[in-house]
């Protein structure tokens, strides 16, 4: 984007901001969140302006993530700030059609049915024109969503089922499940994600790129450290696992990028490291990284990478952050 056009967008969306601000205040429903709210809005638009183009080549080219940007996007979820664990991100459906969506969970942070879409990232900032798909009609029916480890991919919302260690795949098109096992794989709660304090059902998290689908848990035989399935997206099968070192419970959270495992720690409530990579191609490890994340909240419910557009999706204690990789 050229720099011109950042300004003219900047100089709109600030007489937009006065607009809503004087709004507001006629309305009598001003408050210190909303304005934060806003502003926010505004920062985030100028700063995805101008960072989006700058660094658009392919990123496996590189292998190896060097650092990650200050957050290019920090929004509170539209349900309610008790929805403080979920997933979020941006998809291209299978007619190429965008889309960013968002999975909050609910019945103590465990459960859900629906994934909110929006087809614009101007609609998303905005929280307006969103469109909610209700996947199954009860928390508990077999199909339902479990834990905040969901990714949606060429249309297509990958989760754990409900109450087993399982993959379902919901098709958005044809509203057919499929499901897949995942033998061994601990499972409400047995390996979750901890920090100082665990954070419940994270014990199965998903991430989708052309390889296929990638899903990270832990195994009693690989004694609660993390392995890594690839899951060949066709056939919905496991192609291959690798058993890593890293031990789950030790680690915030854990993404995938270009083949290799990335595992943050947590450092204090607005700071996250990732200190750990672990490549698929080599089977070798590092644990000497650190690569610094701000965040807004202490805990990470589901971090993933998105290789068209390069950004990292965060859903932190309610909000959702998004993060720009450098390679
Ligand atoms: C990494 O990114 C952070 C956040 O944008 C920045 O402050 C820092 O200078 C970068 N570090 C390097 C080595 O480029
Ligand atoms: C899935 O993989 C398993 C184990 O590798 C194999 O036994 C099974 O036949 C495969 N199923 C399909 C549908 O490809």
């Amino acid at each position: 984007m050229m720099f011109p056009l950042v300004l003219l967008f900047a100089a709109a969306a600030l007489q937009k901001f006065q607009n809503d601000v004087e709004k507001m205040y006629n309305k009598n429903v001003f408050n210190l969140e909303t304005m934060r709210e806003k502003l926010r809005t505004l920062n985030n638009r100028v700063q995805t302006c101008r960072t989006i183009s700058q660094n658009f080549r392919s990123s496996c080219s590189r292998r190896m993530m060097t650092n990650i940007s200050a957050p290019v996007v920090t929004k509170l979820n539209p349900f309610s700030t008790s929805y403080i664990s979920g997933a979020w991100g941006h998809d291209r459906g299978p007619d190429d059609e965008e889309t960013y969506w968002i999975q909050p969970l609910a019945n103590g942070n465990r459960l859900g049915n629906i994934v909110r879409f929006y087809h614009s990232f101007e609609d998303f900032m905005a929280a307006r024109n969103h469109k909610d798909e209700t996947l199954v009609n009860s928390y508990t029916d077999a199909n339902a969503i479990q834990g905040p480890g969901t990714v949606v991919h060429k249309g297509i919302v990958y989760y754990q089922c409900y109450n087993l260690p399982e993959l379902c795949a919901f098709d958005l098109k044809t509203r057919k499940v499929r499901r897949l096992a995942l033998p061994g794989a601990g499972f409400n709660n047995k390996f979750p994600y901890c920090y100082y304090s665990c954070l419940d059902w994270t014990d199965i998290n998903l991430a989708a790129d052309d390889k296929g689908l990638w899903v990270t848990y832990a195994t009693e035989a690989n004694h609660g450290n993390t392995v890594v399935s690839l899951v060949d997206i066709e056939s919905f099968n496991v192609t291959h696992t690798w058993k890593t070192r890293l031990f789950k419970r030790s680690v915030t959270n854990t993404f995938l990028v270009c083949g290799v495992l990335y595992a943050t720690r947590y450092i204090n409530t607005y700071k996250e490291e990732v200190f750990y990579a672990f490549d698929t191609l080599t089977g070798m490890e590092d644990n000497t990284l650190s690569i610094p994340m701000e965040k807004v909240a202490a805990g990470v419910a589901h971090l993933h990478y998105n290789p068209t557009d390069m950004r990292l999706y965060m859903y932190n204690g309610g909000y959702m952050l998004a993060y720009q990789a450098y390679f």
